[in-house]
């Protein structure tokens, strides 16, 4: 479950040098009776050198599963990154469970990260991969947790080959064991349905399911809709670095739909066709080229009901008709200059 609507509270002081980083204050919260959320992401901004790689991010995550939605270099990662305790905000506070995970290497032992990068140690066999993880964490009877979270991720931990020999959704697997291995509150995984095919995918998701309602925050990043819409997930969108909307996906689905769209119509009598359209009101703007006419509308579906009858009493042809602005990007671009 995500919030972005919580003020962000003020950051809570440094704490002194040397004095544990359990006495950092938590951030007042306006409602004593809200409860600590697992992930709290208030005012936060990352750059690099002149790249602002995040910028002014606050929102609040629950038990369930989030989606961070995203294009390509959107931020994901680099909020992902911080979350975990592994790159410093330039601004703002990251907690987990009301901590900070840079400061407080407990709250570290309560997060699950799934990288992005498919860096494994490709000749370990995935027992062994998991057990390093599980060594690292200082767990106690590593073989047999590994052995266990394995099972959970239906590997088979007697398996001899070498992850570097598994397919890509296996691979994908290996790393989410190992991220489940320190049994963490909150997992964090990094576009984790990239490359899998649809039989993988959907055991990936349901899996997600069964952690987010075992009361775990589940994050998980992506920057293909269709993903995201299979998870059925509260979702974020984060695009050129801020968080552009947020909402379920029929929510986003309705702020969508609700954007201009530019449509090209190819037709024999340009202007004729973009006069009428004008006239009815149907465009708000009409540029008649050479074999065609481009317009923008707020209202697609009383210009689709209106298309072909309006063609006929003109008795015009229409020989196309190309939505110009349907990708992906213009709907992120659409929510971010909004
Ligand atoms: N260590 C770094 N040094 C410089 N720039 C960086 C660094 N890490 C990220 N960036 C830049 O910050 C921006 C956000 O990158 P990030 O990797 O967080 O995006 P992303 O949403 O994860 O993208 P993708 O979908 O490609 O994984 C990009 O412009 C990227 O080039
Ligand atoms: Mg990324």
């Amino acid at each position: 479950m995500a919030d972005s609507s919580l003020p962000p509270p003020p950051p809570p002081p440094a704490p002194p040098v040397g004095q544990p980083a359990d006495h950092v204050p938590p951030p007042p919260s306006a409602d004593s009776r809200i409860e600590t959320p697992l992930v709290g992401v208030y005012g936060v901004t990352k750059a690099f050198g002149d790249v602002v790689a995040v910028s002014d991010v606050s929102f609040t995550v629950g038990p369930g599963i989030t989606a961070l939605l995203g294009p390509n270099g959107a931020g994901k990662s680099t909020l992902f990154r911080m979350l975990c305790g592994l790159a410093a905000p330039s601004q703002g506070t990251v907690q987990i469970l009301g901590k900070d995970a840079r400061r407080d290497t407990a709250v570290r032992g309560r997060i699950g990260l799934v990288p992005q990068q498919d860096a494994l140690f490709d000749r370990l066999s995935a027992q062994a991969f998991v057990e390093v993880a599980a060594i690292t964490h200082g767990l106690d009877r590593p073989r047999e947790r590994a052995a266990e979270v394995l099972g959970v991720v239906d590997l088979d931990p007697g398996e001899r080959k070498p992850v570097g020999a598994y397919s890509k959704g296996m691979r994908q697997r290996v790393k989410l064991a190992a991220a489940l291995v320190n049994d963490p509150d909150v997992i964090i995984a990094d576009e984790p349905l990239n490359g899998l095919d649809p039989v993988q995918r959907k055991r990936m998701i349901a899996l997600f399911r069964e952690l987010g309602e075992s009361g775990k925050c589940v994050l998980v990043s992506s920057h293909v809709l269709d993903e995201v819409a299979r998870l059925g997930s509260d979702i974020l969108v984060i695009a050129q670095g801020r968080l552009a909307a947020t909402g379920n996906f029929h929510d986003l689905r309705a702020l969508m739909d609700d954007r201009p769209h530019r449509i090209h119509i190819a037709t024999n009598d340009p202007r004729a066709l973009g006069a009428e359209l004008l006239r009815r009101a149907i465009a708000d703007g009409v540029r008649v080229i050479e074999d065609g006419v481009e317009f923008d509308t707020t209202d697609i579906e009383a210009f689709g009901l209106a298309i072909a009858p309006v063609a006929r009493e003109l008795d015009v042809h229409l020989n196309g008709l190309v939505p110009l602005d349907d990708d992906l990007e213009s709907v992120f671009r659409y929510l971010v200059e909004r």
